[in-house]
């Protein structure tokens, strides 16, 4: 069957955040982004910034509001900072539209052309789960930086690389009872296919529940776990989430890496904080996963945890939560061969983030 809606990636990921300086600042200096294009008053914006950075092939849009009566200034006042657009690079944002909009998808913005000098960029969006959007980005006739109405940022002070690479996936909490809706949503509106599912049973502990199924577009470059709190003892970190950012909306953004040992020391070194497993998890990991290429030691000092499947293992950690609220937080994996998603990992890693929980008094 032909694919109706054929993605070429993740274009970018847009944040919305309080001080686009400032968090631009945090992911170049923490997070080895390198400045690409900027929006703003200086380019003949009036009413935001937007900082575009890079890293290999992830592209983040960072933008706060800069006038009272910016429509951006709900999303934060409802979320805090958070993700705001997932946009989807496409060869014809015209027909991604008509095709998803035909099936019953919400429209955010109608298909529009943009030009500059460089040339010609089309954008269309439809809603997602919360106000998260997908924004279809046509550039195949557009040479600039980034897209029109952005000018090249190149700044003296530029932090090295850290050895990112591209967007693995990207996680969605979904409210109560929504997982099914919207996993039928990327099916029926975007023909994704279901990968995997979870239900509370895989994925508990004594606390916390949780019910996910994996959403992949035809190529598998585009891939969106749909998580969904499940009823636990005590309150989940999807619920945790849930509360805090009022309502669905990304939970974490899983970047590739083909060298996590050095990725996650250069991250450590300056300063992103990652959950913390305790060493019994390493006591017999070589028993439960079998054996691997990299050496045990520099995987334990730095806590990164494994996990095999019938096609290879994955190398993976998570950081803490980037913003003040305990919402949104980043994945660094490293795939051997694995295509799942490190389900081995769960419980190990719930019992973190409950201890995490604890300390915030939201458990
Ligand atoms: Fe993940």
């Amino acid at each position: 069957m032909e694919d109706f809606l054929p993605l070429n990636g993740t274009d970018h990921v847009e944040f919305i955040v309080g001080n686009a300086k400032q968090v631009a600042h945090y992911y170049k200096t923490a997070f080895g982004f390198q400045d690409l294009a900027y929006a703003g008053l200086e380019t003949g914006v009036q009413d935001r910034t937007s900082y575009v950075l890079r890293q290999d092939k992830i592209v983040l849009v960072i933008t706060s509001p800069l006038i009272p009566e910016s429509p951006l200034h709900d999303h934060l006042r409802q979320h805090g900072d958070g993700v705001k657009n997932i946009a989807l690079w496409v060869d014809d944002a015209r027909k991604s539209w008509e095709e998803t909009t035909q099936r019953g998808a919400e429209s955010a913005f109608e298909p529009y052309e943009i030009s500059d000098e460089h040339g010609t960029a089309v954008l269309s969006g439809i809603k997602t789960y919360g106000d998260t959007v997908h924004v279809f980005v046509e550039r195949n006739n557009y040479r600039g930086a980034f897209l029109p109405g952005y000018k090249p940022l190149n700044r003296e002070h530029q932090p090295a690389p850290v050895g990112l690479k591209f967007i693995d996936h990207m996680v969605g909490n979904v409210n109560w009872g929504e997982m099914n809706k919207w996993a039928d949503f990327y099916a029926r509106v975007m023909g994704f296919t279901q990968l995997i599912s979870f239900d509370d049973k895989d994925i508990s502990t004594d606390y916390t529940a949780l019910m996910s199924k994996v959403m992949s577009n035809g190529n598998g470059r585009v891939k969106f776990p749909i998580n969904e709190p499940a009823e636990g003892k005590k309150k989940s970190q999807i619920e945790e989430y849930i509360n805090f950012y009022r309502g669905s909306g990304v939970q974490h953004i899983a970047v590739a890496t083909d060298n996590i040992v050095e990725t996650v020391t250069a991250l450590k070194e300056r300063g992103v904080e990652f959950l913390y497993v305790p060493n019994t998890y390493y006591q017999d990991i070589l028993e439960r996963v079998g054996p691997i290429e990299e050496d045990l030691e520099p995987l334990q000092r730095l806590g990164i945890l494994i996990d095999r499947d019938e096609d290879g293992y994955l190398l993976q950690l998570f950081t803490k939560p980037i913003m003040d609220r305990p919402t949104v937080f980043f994945e660094i994996i490293q795939r051997r061969g694995a295509k799942s998603f490190g389900k081995g990992n769960f419980k190990a890693l719930f019992e973190s983030i409950e201890r995490e929980q604890a300390l915030r008094g939201t458990l």
